[in-house]
């Protein structure tokens, strides 16, 4: 990512509020499927934002990774992590996705929501421990408009395809998916034939 680009996420973020911890939560599209979330084990929040989705997964006793671009995202997410009482459970790390996935141990979540960047699928679903559940959601042309930032339609499902799907949705300019790796742990690329 360039250093414009930084700072222009950097901006956005100094421009508006803070998160409190009235916003500790999944995005809506996600909600109906809490029960679906462990409530302990590893999670990793890729292009976390300010954090309110990783403090809720450490509310629910979730040990969470989260990385983003931004340092002004991290320092808000590290701040509402302190604020809902999770910071033990929660480490937020600037990162720069462009340069892949950083290294670390299987997880029981992966969480990318909002963010798409297809050249982190392999490397997602390598991450996911067996019965792992990834979360992702991204801008989408159905319903929406088309852009460099938007999916096509199917294109999250597709990408995700090794993976057994619990739920997913697209339409009013999002695309969702919930899925779980195989318990068994299969390697994606062996199962279906792939
Ligand atoms: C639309 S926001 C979503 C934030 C958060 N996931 C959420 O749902 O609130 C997209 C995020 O991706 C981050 N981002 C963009 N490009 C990135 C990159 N190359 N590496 C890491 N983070 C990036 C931005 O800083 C921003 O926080």
């Amino acid at each position: 990512m360039t250093d414009n680009d930084r700072d222009r996420w950097d901006r956005r973020y100094t421009d508006r509020p803070a998160p409190t911890v009235e916003d500790v939560a999944l995005p809506a599209v996600f909600a109906p499927f809490a029960d679906v979330f462990p409530t302990a084990g590893r999670a990793l929040d890729l292009a976390c934002g300010p954090g309110a989705s990783a403090a809720w997964l450490a509310g629910r006793g979730m040990t969470v990774h989260g990385y983003d671009v931004s340092r002004v995202a991290i320092a808000r997410a590290r701040e509402l992590a302190r604020c809902s009482g999770s910071a033990e459970r929660c480490r937020f790390e600037v990162a720069d996705l462009d340069d892949g996935l950083p290294a670390g141990e299987p997880v029981d979540v992966v969480l990318c929501l909002r963010f798409r960047d297809p050249r982190l699928d392999r490397a997602i679903i390598e991450r996911l421990c067996p019965g792992g559940l990834l979360a992702i959601s991204a801008l989408s042309e159905v319903g929406g408009r088309p852009g460099p930032f938007a999916v096509r339609r199917g294109a999250l499902t597709r990408a995700f395809a090794t993976l057994d799907v619990v739920a997913a949705g697209e339409g009013h300019g999002e695309a969702w998916l919930l899925a779980r790796r195989s318990p068994t742990g299969a390697a994606p690329d062996a199962r279906r034939g792939r």
